[in-house]
């Protein structure tokens, strides 16, 4: 079942066109932000499946953050995807101002409207800034009280993660707390089917420069950007019916992240229907061998 797959597939459209200011490509039916190393799709379907996949994470995690919060009074996440981790800790925290940056302002139903265009759903503590990080935060020194990222694996290059951790540093007050949530990159333990696709897709990635292998690390990117305090924790999701409730909802995010990824997987030269096989046995695997996915929850306080 596992063949390989020797050629390319040239991408059915790949035209570029501009939504706002911001360029976007379509590869295989999806819709991408053109111009960023970003690996997965920016439509619809993807938001849909963020704001799914944040509700799992935030039961998982039992939370929305894990540093040790007294008030804030800013708030910043950087590559905020739909922005629903923001708008909700504009509501925990309604005496702080929260921005939720990223390079395009996300896409809410199938007309293509965006979050702005109804304000009455806003939170009136939060707004949205858009901005590439790879290029710096458009913010003066020590704007924010609590600077948190999530989920950029598939984003940033593996030579631009210091620099990138260094900015959320940089924008965030002295006796501020920084976090920073990163899923693995794989499974544990991991099957073949897993294997099979975390090995197609690497090439990819790397590619665009990105090495998404590098979550483990860090603590340490926390610690060479001068902060204090790192606490480094990492959280095991069951992946499969084997986990209960979780581990259900875990599985469903799973397989809408492969749909997500197919269209690297089909650039790489497999075809739908390889695709489609390895899902089911990935399934089976997830059942079998009891799935987990890892995750890293790092956060440090920027000295006062
Ligand atoms: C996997 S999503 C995670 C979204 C959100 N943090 C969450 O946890 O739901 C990654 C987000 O990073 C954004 N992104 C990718 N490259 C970026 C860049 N260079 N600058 C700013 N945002 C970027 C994408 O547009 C996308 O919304």
């Amino acid at each position: 079942m596992l063949r390989f797959w020797p050629f390319r597939r040239k991408p059915d459209r790949a035209d570029i066109s501009a939504s706002g200011d911001v360029p976007r490509r379509r590869l295989f039916g999806r819709e991408y932000t053109a111009g960023i190393p970003y690996a997965l799709p920016s439509d619809l379907g993807e938001m849909n499946r963020l704001d799914f996949q944040h509700f799992v994470l935030r039961q998982a995690f039992k939370g929305n953050y894990a540093a040790p919060l007294h008030a804030p009074s800013s708030i910043l996440d950087v590559g905020c995807g739909t922005g629903r981790w923001a708008k909700e800790m504009a509501l925990i925290f309604p005496g702080a101002n929260v921005v939720g940056l990223d390079i395009k302002e996300p896409v809410t139903d199938e007309q293509g409207q965006s979050s702005t265009s109804t304000p009455d759903l806003l939170p009136e503590n939060y707004r949205f800034v858009s901005g590439n990080i790879l290029e710096g935060l458009p913010f003066p020194d020590a704007s924010f009280d609590f600077v948190h990222q999530r989920l950029l694996f598939f984003a940033i290059p593996g030579d631009r993660w210091q620099f990138v951790i260094n900015e959320l540093c940089r924008v965030t007050r002295p006796g501020g707390w920084v976090e920073v949530v990163e899923g693995h990159y794989g499974y544990d333990p991991m099957g073949p089917a897993a294997q099979y696709i975390a090995d197609a897709m690497l090439p990819a990635m790397q590619k665009r420069g990105i090495d998404p292998r590098n979550s483990a690390n860090l603590g340490q990117f926390l610690q060479q950007a001068g902060l204090q305090q790192v606490q480094q924790r990492m959280v095991k999701l069951p992946v499969g019916d084997w986990g209960g409730r979780l581990g259900k909802l875990v599985a469903v995010d799973v397989e809408t992240f492969i749909q997500s990824s197919k269209p690297l997987l089909l650039a790489q030269g497999m075809s739908e229907s390889d695709v489609t096989q390895l899902g089911e046995t990935m399934r089976q695997e997830c059942e079998r061998l009891h799935y987990t996915w890892p995750f890293y929850i790092v956060y440090g306080q920027r000295p006062g």
